[in-house]
């Protein structure tokens, strides 16, 4: 393991925060495994770590002026950009984070942040009232678009002595994005990968559905993982304000219909098909046309069933694989074995929407995943985006395995 990062350059770029120091500790690690490490320090980040460190840690000289000295050829940030193969903001503040989302290029670090257009990880680091400033959120989510992976910060005492999310992700995290990045990054190359996300819509009215909470996060944070992976990735979504990088093959759809309809037109091309959608059961019998008015004590309203997708993609699915999840609030285990049965699923991804740090629109979940043989994984919580890396390792493995 010591050479796991033999000969991989990696660029780190430190602005003004608090946790800037925690870099000296993330440089020595990756040195360890063998990286090549240079940084880049803003004016504010020099204010947090000292230059001297960086530059005895890294071996490297350390960088933060955008126009060289007189006599002095060579253009940094080119040669920066140029030179790197995974670029990390660590930490990155909400100032960084604004003007990258913009795409500013005032000092060194941004100009190389914009000239760079590869494997850039953010992980950023500020109190938490700064992080879930609507602004910030925003500009994170530009970045996240972009393709850029953003490392959320994790819950816990921040400098400001406020308890909150804020706190730099811990550093073993850190290095395992960079590890997915370097080295896990081609896995799924060549892998045709069928992601489904979000809720249906089933019309009553012209202005009225039956719906459920699904935001779309699960679906979505898979679909970009296998993206990052080098797969080829298609991605059918219900409603959602979520919207997925540039080279995902994207198909909205809004009712259980289209969704049926999308996904048994595209499994024919893919390899794998991940159902994250919470697909509605039932549908209206009957659209009203116009506004149903608000006239009696009572309405009601007919439901039918609606095709149960997975169940239609089980019965004809050859080699592939498919994936389920199953929503449960009881019976988890028993209920999800017979959907998995059912489904003719290599396996089903277990979540509990009523336990802590599971649910719709959450950034995290807690899952328990159980395969054709019926062996039950059960795993902490732990982010949408770690969730989705789990779930691609055990594809991957089943694939290779055939
Ligand atoms: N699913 C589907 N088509 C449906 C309903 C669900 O393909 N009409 C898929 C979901 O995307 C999910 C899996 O089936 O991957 C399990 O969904 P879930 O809602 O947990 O279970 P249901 O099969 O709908 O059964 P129940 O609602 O009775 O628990």
């Amino acid at each position: 393991m010591k050479e796991i990062l033999e000969s991989k350059r990696v660029l780190i770029g430190i602005t003004g925060g608090i946790a800037a120091y925690k870099v000296n500790f993330l440089i020595r690690e990756l040195k360890k495994m063998g990286a090549d490490v240079r940084v880049i320090i803003t004016g504010a980040g020099k204010e947090f770590v000292s230059v001297l460190t960086l530059e005895t840690l890294s071996n490297n000289e350390v960088y933060s002026e955008l126009f060289p000295k007189t006599g002095d050829k060579r253009i940094p940030h080119i040669e920066l950009a140029r030179w790197a193969d995974c670029f990390l903001v660590c930490p990155a503040t909400a100032n960084f984070i604004a003007k990258s989302a913009l795409g500013l290029a005032d000092d060194l670090l941004s100009t190389v942040f914009i000239s760079y257009n590869s494997n850039v990880i953010i992980a950023p680091s500020m109190n938490e009232n700064m992080y879930l400033n609507k602004v910030v959120q925003e500009n994170i989510r530009k970045l996240r678009e972009g393709g850029h992976i953003i490392i959320e910060p994790e819950i816990g005492e921040l400098a400001c002595k406020e308890e909150g999310i804020g706190r730099l992700a811990s550093i073993e995290k850190i290095i395992d994005w960079i590890k997915n990045v370097l080295i896990y990054r081609d896995e799924f190359k060549g892998k045709k990968v069928l992601v489904t996300a979000g809720r249906t819509e089933e019309p009553i009215d012209p202005v009225r559905y039956i719906s459920n909470y699904s935001t779309g996060k699960m679906g979505f944070s898979i679909a970009e993982e296998a993206n990052l992976k080098g797969g080829e990735v298609t991605l059918i979504s219900g409603p959602t304000f979520l919207k997925p990088s540039s080279n995902i093959k994207y198909i909205p759809v809004k009712t259980a219909e289209e969704m049926a309809e999308a996904v048994k037109k595209e499994f024919l091309r893919n390899d794998v098909l991940i159902m994250t959608a919470a697909v509605s059961d039932y549908k209206p019998k009957r659209v009203s046309k116009s506004k149903i008015k608000r006239e009696n004590e009572r309405i009601q309203i007919e439901l039918v069933k609606n095709e149960d997708i997975l169940e239609s993609i089980g019965k004809a699915k050859g080699n592939k694989i498919t994936v389920g999840f199953s929503l449960e609030t009881e019976d988890e285990i028993s209920n999800s074995i017979k959907k998995l049965k059912k489904k003719n699923l290599d396996f089903i991804v277990v979540n509990n929407p009523l336990v802590d740090g599971a649910g719709f629109g959450k950034d995290t979940n807690v899952v328990k995943i159980i395969d054709k043989d019926e062996n039950i994984e059960s795993l902490p919580q732990m982010t949408k985006n770690e969730l989705a890396i789990i779930i691609l390792n055990k594809i991957l493995k089943l694939m290779n395995e055939r």
